[in-house]
């Protein structure tokens, strides 16, 4: 979507994965702080994103959304104001039809969707300094027509607004009718690729819930295409830190939602992360090339089952090539510089997990473990390779 936002993956946070509808304006408040004493609002993250259950059942006597009045006491104005002091960005969670998905499915009490209310709703967003909309559908009926219909409204009703606003939608319960099957570029800046992530490698399946991170990314490869500055194939909320993987399946999920252009919204306790998650999440070999400003999706070089290889074309003339073993046992994966698209006699190859630096004249290679994704940075010899230390002043010399 060409609204000036997202020209990049949106960095950020949401409240879903962890917290569910257990959240509270004091959550929200402690999150923001936690984003900037952790370090990753300087590693550049910058949504703080409530999803789901904030809302007062009851819309106001003029017809506006508020806020839950035992949940979040000061109101949602209140909750941007503070996020936005701390240099943060603003996001919230509502519904196209009438109910949203806690209200559908789970017992949440009310029916406060926008549905026939889409400019009003866009406005108060607008009021209360929202920055990032996900937008979510929540009926098992619904054809592809209805759901563009239904996101456009809200499309128009935030740019009436004359607010930047992130959009991000997610076709949800009827995903095998719509997310895989249309360009969603036109209505939104992010559109989910399948049904809900779920805090496990591989849940055995690629259309339904839950969906493991072997699954996504089998969804997700395919739809490289769609990708571009305000427009992205969005993997779902990220469920690096909080336990379900091993630490080599948790690097290479980061690695693919990076490579993968998927927006990176962490979905932990951003108030207790521990070294192996700081570490993932903070990776700023990877963090660059997600927000690389080209904002390509990588796309496949080859795949025989277990070894999938995946490159990104970057801005600089580097491509970043994942070495991705979906198998069980260590393996060796290799391709070579010419074949992710790189011609020339030598190349440097910036490991972005060690990060460091190895040259090669073409092979690229690596012994990957079961799950594990080795990802390299693959500069050609007439492009500037990136420093690993930063130069340092020479002290004066003492004249004799
Ligand atoms: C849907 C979405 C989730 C979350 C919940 C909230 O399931 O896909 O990401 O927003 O609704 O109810």
């Amino acid at each position: 979507l060409n609204n000036g936002v997202a020209r990049t993956p949106p960095l950020g946070w949401n409240s879903w994965n962890t917290f569910g509808c257990n959240i509270s304006e004091a959550l929200i408040r402690q999150m923001t702080d936690a984003m900037v004493s952790s370090g990753m609002k300087d590693a550049g993250y910058q949504y703080v994103v409530v999803d789901d259950c904030w809302m007062n059942p009851n819309r106001d006597s003029a017809g506006n959304l508020q806020g839950d009045p035992t949940r979040f006491p000061s109101g949602m104005k209140a909750l941007g104001d503070y996020i936005h002091a701390r240099g943060l960005k603003f996001g919230i969670y509502q519904a196209p039809l009438d109910k949203t998905c806690a209200q559908y499915f789970n017992s949440y009490p009310g029916a406060t969707g926008s549905q026939g209310r889409e400019a009003q709703d866009a406005r108060q967003f607008a009021n209360w300094g929202v920055d990032y909309l996900k937008y979510d559908w929540c009926s098992p009926t619904g054809t592809i027509d209805d759901q563009v219909r239904a996101f456009a409204k809200m499309r128009d009703g935030l740019a009436a607004t004359g607010r930047p606003i992130v959009l991000s939608i997610n076709s949800n319960s009827i995903h095998s009718k719509t997310g895989p099957q249309r360009d969603w570029g036109d209505v939104s800046n992010m559109w989910r690729t399948t049904e809900d992530i779920t805090n496990t490698w591989n849940s055995g399946q690629t259309n339904g819930y839950p969906m493991g991170i072997q699954n996504i990314i089998d969804v997700t490869v395919p739809l490289a295409a769609r990708a571009k500055p305000g427009a992205f194939n969005d993997m779902d909320m990220m469920e690096v830190g909080r336990g379900g993987m091993t630490d080599t399946e948790m690097r290479s999920h980061f690695a693919l939602w990076a490579i993968l252009a998927s927006p990176l919204i962490a979905g932990n306790d951003l108030r207790n992360m521990n070294t192996a998650t700081q570490t993932i999440l903070k990776n700023a070999n990877l963090i660059g090339i997600s927000q690389d400003p080209l904002a390509l999706q990588a796309t496949q070089v080859s795949f025989d089952g277990t070894r999938r290889i995946l490159a990104k074309r970057l801005a600089n003339g580097d491509v970043a090539v994942a070495l991705f073993n979906q198998g069980t046992g260590t393996t060796t994966i290799s391709t070579t510089a010419a074949a992710i698209g790189l011609s020339g006699g030598s190349f440097t190859l910036r490991d972005a997990w060690t990060n460091t630096n190895s040259t090669t004249t073409g092979a690229i290679s690596a012994s990957v473990p079961g799950h594990g994704t080795v990802v390299y940075r693959v500069s050609g010899a007439t492009s500037t390779p990136t420093p690993t230390v930063t130069p340092t002043t020479p002290a004066p010399t003492t004249p004799a």
